[in-house]
């Protein structure tokens, strides 16, 4: 049997999951910068680096902003990704 703490988690982990936030399936192999040919993934290992902001996340790759179109994408992914932490904390 769950505990509450146990019970909550479990259910806002499959919030997380059916907005699409959470994927189970693993690292995407999804370019999210195409000037820089920075993956999905790589955009989640900077931020579990400790990146907290596109700027970061470039620095992490050894790149650097060019057309800035993957700007949004990064910081939506870097919100996501303190949204999991945060709900994880709880
Ligand atoms: S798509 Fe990332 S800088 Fe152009």
């Amino acid at each position: 049997m769950l505990t509450s703490a146990a019970n909550d988690l479990q259910f806002n982990l499959g919030l997380l999951y059916m907005r699409g936030i959470l994927n189970l399936n693993g690292p995407s192999y999804v370019y999210i910068c195409n000037c820089n040919a920075i993956r999905e993934r790589d955009v989640r290992h900077a931020i579990d680096c400790g990146a907290a902001t596109p700027k970061a996340v470039f620095a992490h790759c050894g790149a650097r902003p060019q057309c800035a179109k993957c700007v949004c994408e990064m910081r939506e992914m870097i919100d996501e990704q303190q949204q999991i932490r945060s709900i994880a904390a709880e």
